[in-house]
């Protein structure tokens, strides 16, 4: 029998994305890893469901942070949203990605890579969060990162009552029971303007990529940590609701 063959991982890495936020012929989107056609129209309805997700965002004078918000729509929005509910916004990136977010008072910009280089806002911020939003970066992390590390990191900044949303997670066992289903194949068919099935590969060792074993482990952890976590669904309007799912985590 011949022994598995892990593929390396094409995910961008933390420098990738510092390249990419100072390069000025990219878009905002092309900035933060998308193509135009997967954010362009779509990310009002992507904040729209981290507020729904994230109730502590609506009450008045919260603690949130953000983790890796890029510098498209989202960040934007988030920005807006904490100067008309008097929150505190802290914000980890790189500083080539910062620079392209507007400097205000109610926000703290912190460039580093996280956890690893943010120690120190780790131990100023330990158990004071009320919000912590972490989308579409998880699978990056995954890459580079011990994962249980970030977690344990980020569960550590929760005050009482707080919520975290690691949103945007592509999850690839998620991936592989759509595109063998009926709906799944339809789906590859039109958007690909042919009769191919899409391929779909099942035992295999795959580098890098997240699957149901990681998520349901960062759930069970979270938990043994005595905080509540669950695995939600994306709304079908988002652009990869078919293949990405979020969790949310509450300190009771
Ligand atoms: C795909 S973009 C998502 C941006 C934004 N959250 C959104 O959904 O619009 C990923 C972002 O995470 C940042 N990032 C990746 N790994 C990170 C890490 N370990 N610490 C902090 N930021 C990170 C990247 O620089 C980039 O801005």
């Amino acid at each position: 029998m011949k022994p598995p063959n892990p593929s390396k991982s094409t995910e961008l890495t933390f420098d990738d994305f510092r390249k990419r936020a100072a390069d000025d012929s990219l878009s905002q989107y092309e900035k933060i890893g998308f193509p135009d056609s997967y954010r362009e129209g779509k990310e009002d309805l992507i904040f729209a469901d981290v507020r729904r997700k994230l109730t502590n965002l609506e009450k008045q004078g919260q603690t949130i942070l953000d983790i890796g918000p890029g510098c498209s729509g989202p960040a934007f929005s988030l920005i807006e949203w904490c100067r008309q509910h008097r929150h505190r916004l802290v914000l980890i990136d790189s500083q080539e990605m910062l620079s392209r977010l507007p400097d205000e008072a109610f926000v703290e910009k912190f460039s580093g890579k996280y956890p690893a280089e943010c120690g120190d806002i780790v131990e100023k911020y330990c158990g004071r969060i009320d919000a912590v939003i972490c989308y579409s970066v998880l699978h990056y992390v995954f890459v580079e990162t011990n994962l249980f590390d970030f977690l344990d990191h980020s569960l550590s900044l929760l005050a009482d009552g707080g919520e975290m949303l690691i949103g945007d997670i592509p999850n690839q066992s998620q991936r592989k029971r759509f595109f063998s289903s009926r709906n799944g194949v339809k789906f590859h068919q039109a958007f690909t303007g042919t009769n191919e099935k899409p391929e779909v590969s099942f035992n295999s060792v795959e580098t890098g990529k997240i699957d149901d074993s990681v998520l349901i482990g960062i759930i069970l952890r979270a938990r043994a940590a005595g905080y509540d976590a669950y695995l939600l669904p994306q709304p079908s309007d988002l652009p990869m609701a078919n293949r990405r799912e979020d969790i949310l985590i509450k300190k009771p």
